[in-house]
């Protein structure tokens, strides 16, 4: 499963992007809005850090200049990936930016229907936002489950699935089990990922003892 970091905090992309575990990037103008910087100078600089995909979403709702947004921001870097609403004119400018070759991220899924909509229209990730759909009080997991069944019967089908909107990390772990391509994590669900208490205590016994054996590894 690919991780990627849904956020538009330079410094929190670099930090994590250290890790060596992050495939990617995903923003949102919400993101961006919180950034309070410039959004083609934010989408650039995350290119420079992190090799793998980087969503920068659309901001017009008309498939013209949606296209030519679209097209605009995947000048900006090669792993650029065109994110776009799922509305029809969103899966049109889909259609289009995918038949040119770029790479298109269908965002704002809350049905299966619209997941093979936005397969049909080619996209290369559907975003099923988990977290919003548990917020009112529908099951945003089943969505995954249900897509990754509808996708998995169709091997033409090429659409990576990518949870978004996730809460914590057992959103993370029970998308794996469905077999979800990637998941885009706020950068404290993915500090979550690595914590447990048992490792901590363990941690702290092992050092103590360590030390008294007044043993070092490495030569002074
Ligand atoms: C995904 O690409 C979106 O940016 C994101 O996951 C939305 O999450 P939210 O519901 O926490 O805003």
């Amino acid at each position: 499963m690919k991780f990627f970091v849904d956020t538009a905090d330079v410094n929190e992309i670099r930090d994590l992007a250290s890790t060596g575990l992050v495939d990617g990037v995903t923003t949102n103008p919400s993101l961006i809005a919180k950034s309070g910087r410039n959004f083609i100078e934010v989408i650039q600089e995350i290119c420079e850090l992190v090799d793998g995909p980087v969503s920068a979403e659309v901001a017009a709702t008309d498939y013209e200049i949606m296209l030519e947004e679209g097209k605009k921001l995947a000048g900006l870097a090669p792993n650029v990936t065109i994110k776009v609403p799922l509305t029809p004119d969103g899966l049109k400018t889909c259609k289009a930016l995918s038949d040119d070759g770029r790479k298109v991220n269908v965002t704002l899924c809350f049905s299966a229907g619209q997941a093979i909509l936005a397969a049909k229209a080619g996209a290369a990730y559907i975003s099923p936002f988990v977290g919003r759909l548990d917020d009112i009080s529908s099951d945003g997991m089943s969505l995954i489950d249900d897509i990754c069944a509808i996708y998995a019967n169709y091997p033409e089908i090429n659409t990576e699935v990518l949870v978004a909107s996730i809460r914590s990390p057992n959103h993370v772990v029970e998308a794996a089990k469905m077999g979800a391509d990637v998941c885009t994590l706020p950068p404290t669900v993915l500090r979550q990922l690595f914590t447990h208490p048992l490792t901590s205590a363990g941690l702290a016994a092992f050092l103590s003892d360590w030390a008294e054996t007044g043993q070092q590894i490495l030569d002074p």
